[in-house]
């Protein structure tokens, strides 16, 4: 029996498969089945509040789970999918309430990964799957992270080696009138809007990264153990803290985001006192990853730098 097959009898039976993705490694089960889905959410320790993405084929499959199929979910799936996008649609009531938490709507992606088309196709069913690891922990990039994180609360873990994004989809809501951007990911708004025109920008971060905002209202999310703290690009010069604590910013932001979460996880298993992050400039073409950043990191006020390592 091929491995795609077991996968299948374990989505089947109501288990749990974690699958491989462009973006990030997904923790999946039967969308159409409320004790599977609640599964993830007990093993995850998500809030019950907190819908799921789930994974579709293509977009054929994608119309059957959703009540209807504005034309800037197909121009948008025509454009990018298989890819690291997920549309917000009005749901149809064959996808478990659990997925959608409860809301009229539901998050669809069809993913770019062979070993996962090949498994959805076969399954014939949606998967819901959030990112592979413990709610608020670092997004699995590695089969081997997702091991690390999971262990057995996993019946298999699909090997489709490193993922190519790295960082997770973009979800952009086209259940109204103007399409929302609900968080940036591995397509751009630029993107988008070469198809759809303007796109509305509702991230969480955009206020998260207020600096007045007060830590204790920070949307922690995606964080390392160690206490992480972020400076802005151009601070470099007066972070006095030890050099190997410090995560540069370097590169373009689709290099930077392959490897970002690899190497956050590599700095956290150091058991250093405290991580300080360079953030990326801040432009348009960075916004996914200053995302990212912005959620695992706390704002570095002045005179913690060389006090803390
Ligand atoms: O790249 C990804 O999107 C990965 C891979 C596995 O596909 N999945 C992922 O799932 O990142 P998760 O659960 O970690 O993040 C899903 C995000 C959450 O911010 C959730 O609130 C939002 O999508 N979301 C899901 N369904 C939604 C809905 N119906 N309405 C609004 N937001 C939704
Ligand atoms: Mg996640």
């Amino acid at each position: 029996m091929d491995l795609i097959e077991q996968a299948i009898g374990i989505l089947r039976a109501g288990g749990l498969v974690a699958f491989p993705t462009e973006t990030v490694y997904g923790l999946g089960a039967d969308a159409t089945n409320s004790d599977a889905v609640a599964r993830i959410y007990a093993v995850k320790g998500r809030p019950a509040t907190n819908p799921l993405i789930c994974h579709v084929a293509d977009a054929t499959v994608a119309k059957r789970y959703a009540a209807d199929w504005p034309r800037a979910a197909d121009l948008i799936a025509k454009a990018f999918w298989p890819g690291p996008i997920t549309l917000i649609v009005r749901k149809a009531n064959t996808i478990s309430d659990a997925a959608s938490a409860g809301g009229a709507t539901v998050g669809l992606r069809a993913p770019d990964h062979p070993l996962t088309l090949d498994l959805l196709r076969r399954f014939d069913r949606p998967i819901a799957g959030p990112s592979a690891n413990r709610s608020t922990r670092i997004s699995p990039t590695t089969a081997q992270h997702v091991r690390d994180d999971l262990g057995d609360a996993v019946d298999l873990i699909l090997d489709g080696g490193p993922c190519r994004v790295g960082i997770e989809s973009t979800v952009l809501d086209v259940s109204g009138t103007t399409p929302q951007l609900l968080r940036p990911g591995g397509i751009s708004v630029a993107q988008i809007e070469s198809i759809l025109g303007p796109v509305e920008i509702k991230t969480l971060t955009l206020a998260a990264a207020a600096p007045q905002m007060s830590p204790g209202q920070q949307a922690i999310h995606y964080a390392p153990r160690t206490p992480a703290y972020r400076f802005e690009y151009d601070q470099r010069q007066q972070i006095t803290a030890n050099p190997a604590s410090v995560l540069t910013c370097e590169g373009d932001p689709i290099a930077y985001a392959r490897t970002l979460y690899e190497r956050l996880r590599l700095l956290d298993q150091l058991n250093l006192p405290a991580i300080f992050v360079q953030m990326p400039p801040n432009e348009p073409r960075w916004l996914a990853v200053r995302d990212r950043l912005t959620r695992a990191t706390l704002p570095l006020s002045s005179g913690d730098a060389s006090d803390r390592t």
